[in-house]
């Protein structure tokens, strides 16, 4: 299978997404990581593409140079993900679309709803792909909650109601870091802080469980930390146009709550429930039942969340990001730099030891025995 090939906008060296990105591209061998404009400073950018492998004449210094190298090339990218600040979105979507790539863009794909009408229609035109991340609904779990709402294992849904609230902007004394400040600054967050940046992604999966669109709502927006102009907690109700009734909560300054993203379906004959800090499991009730624990990747689940469960029962989704440390680990160890904690040989002895001496010890009904190898008692 010939490999796609892949660029990026965004995500440079440092940034929160951007390894989030490599890593879910590069992952299954689907795409080569070929071309990039990674960062806003152009130096900086062509110095860590050329250090992630992309070769110096597709490491570009900005997107426009980028669109104008690729759409030159025979072999260009075939998929250009743009994981910049919100403000750019729009611009360098409608660009790449309009040049005939395929593009996936980060959220919040726009800040006004004119520039959203506007990528969907230039993306009709163009007869191009245009995905936004919105990375929550791969989860396998998540697929099988919509799933089971599809074959009508819950019922008519009644009410849907969801979270995403952390308390990391929670601290007053910190409202002024600028890595903070700019998310309530309308000129460069938008009309919107927390309920565009976490708010719509519960939203996002209220409507693709129930698979069902938002038709109506009622929004209380406060900005609890007075400096702040934008809001940093919102309650949101809203209704389905099926009927079904919603309520979100989405907040910065929950201080104690994590990631806290979760969502709860409420059916006629029956309930789902699925937080992102427990993302392999899926909790469901039928209405006079018990309550049963659906895992990621057992048997009988619906096609698309056995698709999705790539990650083998029992091992937790982040399984291989823990595998791809121990890689990381050995390429510093073999380009000189020593990591503590990289499992040795030494590991792999005593555990051996362990195993021959816990037989032995069983053997003896139990015996305490030395459980170290020879060479290091
Ligand atoms: P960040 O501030 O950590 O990193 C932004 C990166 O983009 C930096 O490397 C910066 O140098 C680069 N950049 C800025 N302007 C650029 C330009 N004009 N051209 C090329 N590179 C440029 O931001 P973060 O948190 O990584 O967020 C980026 C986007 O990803 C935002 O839209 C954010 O909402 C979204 N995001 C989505 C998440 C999800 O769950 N889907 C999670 C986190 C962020």
């Amino acid at each position: 299978m010939t490999k796609l090939k892949w660029g990026m906008i965004g995500g440079g060296e440092g940034s929160q997404i951007g390894p989030a990105h490599r890593l879910g591209a590069l992952a299954d061998g689907h795409f080569e990581f070929a071309a990039g404009a990674l960062d806003h400073r152009p130096e900086a950018g062509r110095d860590y593409a050329q250090r992630l492998g992309i070769a110096a004449d597709r490491a570009y210094g900005d997107w426009k140079e980028m669109l104008a190298g690729e759409t030159g090339r025979d072999d260009r990218i075939d998929l250009v993900t743009v994981a910049t600040p919100n403000s750019t979105h729009f611009e360098i979507t409608r660009a790449f679309l309009e040049a005939g790539f395929n593009v996936l863009c980060e959220k919040p794909m726009t800040m006004t709803v004119e520039e959203g009408e506007e990528i969907v229609k230039v993306a009709q035109a163009s007869g191009k792909i245009c995905a936004v991340n919105y990375c929550y609904s791969a989860y396998p779990m998540v697929r099988q909650a919509r799933a089971m709402v599809r074959a009508g294992e819950i019922g008519k849904v009644r009410l849907v109601v969801t979270n995403f609230s952390h308390g990391h902007h929670g601290d007053a004394t910190d409202a002024d870091n600028p890595r903070v400040r700019w998310r309530y600054d309308p000129a460069m967050a938008g009309v919107s802080g927390q309920f565009a940046d976490c708010g719509i992604h519960a939203l996002h999966m209220a409507s693709f469980i129930c698979d069902d669109e938002v038709e109506k709502l009622s929004a209380d927006f406060a900005s609890t930390i007075a400096s702040r102009e934008l809001e940093d907690d919102a309650m949101v109700n809203f209704r389905m146009s099926g009927g079904t009734v919603g309520r979100l909560w989405t907040s910065s300054v929950a201080i104690g709550r994590q990631h806290g993203f979760d969502i709860q379906v409420f059916g006629e004959t029956g309930g789902l429930r699925w937080a992102s800090e427990q993302p392999n499991q899926l909790i469901y009730t039928p209405v006079g039942g018990r309550t049963q624990i659906i895992e990621k990747g057992e048997g009988g689940l619906h096609a698309d969340a056995q698709r999705l469960s790539r990650v083998a029962i029992a091992h937790p989704e982040g399984f291989p990001l823990a595998v791809a440390n121990i890689y990381c680990d050995l390429a510093d160890a073999i380009r000189g730099e020593t990591r503590d904690g990289l499992p040795s040989a030494a590991d792999g002895v005593r555990s051996m030891a362990a195993v021959h001496n816990a037989v032995a010890s069983a053997r003896q009904g139990g015996a305490w025995v030395d459980a170290r190898p020879p060479m290091f008692r």
